[in-house]
Formats: structure tokens, C-alpha cells, sequence
């Protein structure tokens, strides 16, 4: 196993393939305010879920590399399609790294209020990849799991149609078979669709429960770096710098509004470039 330096101030890597990992990062934000995070939005490549395990395992191991050069301390999956089709890779490349991913946090969720039936929603990447429904069961065998691939969600969030009647009327298309199966919970299988949380739940009204596996994740992250003793002692705010593989324009302004703060260091980078490095 390769072992890599964790220091104290190391930053925290989170990556996604576009910016739904920030409602991962916003978790992490608010509850160690202190730590310094890198975040990855591969939004040349976005989105992930409708693509092929190779390319998805191919991209997010070129990822989890270029954080590594980056000295991260820890490293978040914050996509449920890479999480899905890649973690054992990018564990392995990460040696003794820790690897937190969402798919583990949404399971546990899922199983920890007593619902039968759950419902989730991801993906076609993932849903085909059936991750949920083996790792729900592994905690719990009865519970029923019913899946809807969501394969237009990503791309409205990502061109900021979260407001928008298209995004309601596509919705309704996707929610209203799972609505009318009486589902206890509903997991958010995509980082991207807290986004659109009002929306999904306002569908699938006020008897079933919502489940983002952020705060979860964002949990089990500080309970590693507890554990670990790399918590950063520093008493300053972390510094935040950000990393995306296309325009930055567009990621800022949506990413600006959802963390509701200003994302001052948007760098442009090119993986291929920086590997060869
Ligand atoms: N946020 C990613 C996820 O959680 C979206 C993947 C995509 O790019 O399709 O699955």
C-alpha cells in the first residue's frame, strides 16, 4: 500500500464531475470550518452517469491522482456514479489515504429510520450498477428498493434550470411512478439533485422522507480525521480553492449562489497536462 505524508493542514479533497459534489462540500464547510478543501468539478467530461464504467473508472482515477499531487489529507467522493463503478480504484491509488463516498453514507441513511420500502433515484450509471440495493441490503435484507434513473436531472442543474418548468414537467415524469408506490424514503442518489430537492419533494409530497447522504458522508469524514488525529487545529477559516477542467464562468455563478459564498480561487486545469507533469 503506498503511504503518503497526512499532515494536519493537509487540504481535504472533495470531486465531483460538476458541481454537485458542492452540497458536499457545503456540509463540510459548515461543520469543520477549519480545514482547507480542494475541490475537483470535472465539468469538461459531465456528465458521468450516462457514460461507460470504463471511462467513468478511466476518469475518476485521473482525478483521485491529481488530488494526490495536490497533498490532500483525505479524499471525498462526492458523486454517487463514481462512487459506484470506481471507489476500490480510487482507494487503491489513494494507499492510506481515507476514502469517504456517498454510496456508503445514503446506505446507511436508508437503513437507519425503520422504512420497507425506499425508493432511489441516480443516475442510469448508477442505478445500473445496482450499488444501492446490494449495499442497503447488506445492512438490511428486508427492505424493499425501488430505482428511477434520472439521466436529464444533471445536465438542467448543471445549465442552472433549477427553478425551471421543464425541470417540474421532467420531474413529474421520473417521480410519479415512485410516488405512487408508497415509498417511505427517498434517497437522493446524485449529489446534484439537492439541488433540486424543493422541487423532487414538493412531487412526492410530505409522507416520504428525503435522505441526502452529504451530512452522512460529511459525518463519517470527521469521524476519520478524529480518529486519525489529522483534525487541523488551526482556529482560521480553511481556505477553499477550486479546480475544474472548463470554463469556470458558469460554475461560479451557480456555484456562488448555491454555497452562498464567493468562490475566489476557480483554477482551470488540465488533467492531462498535470499528470504528464
Ligand atoms: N453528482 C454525480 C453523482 O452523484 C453526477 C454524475 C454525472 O455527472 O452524471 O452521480
Amino acid at each position: 500500500m503506498k503511504n503518503f505524508d497526512l499532515s494536519l493542514n493537509n487540504p481535504i479533497g472533495v470531486f465531483d464531475s460538476g458541481m454537485g459534489g458542492l452540497t458536499v462540500m457545503r456540509e463540510i464547510m459548515s461543520a469543520m470550518p477549519h480545514e482547507n478543501i480542494i475541490y475537483f468539478g470535472d465539468i469538461a467530461r459531465l456528465p458521468y452517469g450516462t457514460k461507460s464504467v470504463t471511462t467513468i473508472r478511466k476518469f475518476a482515477l485521473q482525478t483521485a491522482k491529481f488530488l494526490i499531487n495536490q497533498n490532500v489529507k483525505a479524499i471525498v467522493i462526492a458523486c454517487n456514479t463514481i462512487s459506484a463503478i470506481a471507489k476500490d480504484e480510487v482507494q487503491e491509488a489513494a494507499g492510506n489515504i481515507p476514502v469517504v463516498d456517498v454510496i456508503s453514507a445514503g446506505s446507511r441513511d436508508a437503513t437507519s429510520n425503520g422504512y420497507k420500502n425506499v425508493g432511489v433515484i441516480a443516475t442510469p450509471a448508477t442505478i445500473n450498477s445496482k450499488a444501492y440495493p446490494v449495499a442497503i441490503n447488506q445492512l438490511n435484507p428486508t427492505i424493499e428498493i425501488l430505482s428511477q434513473a434520472c439521466a436529464l436531472f444533471v445536465p438542467m442543474i448543471e445549465e442552472g434550470f433549477t427553478q425551471h418548468k421543464a425541470l417540474e414537467l421532467i420531474a413529474h415524469d421520473y417521480l410519479d411512478i415512485l410516488k405512487h408506490q408508497n415509498i417511505d424514503a427517498l434517497v437522493l442518489g446524485c449529489t446534484h439533485y439537492p439541488l433540486i430537492k424543493d422541487t423532487i419533494a414538493q412531487i412526492m409530497g410530505n409522507s416520504v422522507k428525503i435522505i441526502d447522504p452529504a451530512i452522512t458522508a460529511c459525518n463519517e469524514l470527521n469521524r476519520i480525521l478524529t480518529s486519525k488525529n489529522i483534525l487541523n487545529p488551526n482556529q482560521e477559516k480553511g481556505n477553499y480553492h477550486y479546480f475544474v477542467t472548463d470554463i469556470p464562468l458558469k460554475f461560479k455563478e451557480n456555484g456562488e449562489r448555491f454555497l452562498g459564498t464567493k468562490m475566489d480561487k476557480i483554477e482551470l486545469v488540465n488533467l492531462d497536462e498535470y499528470l504528464d507533469r
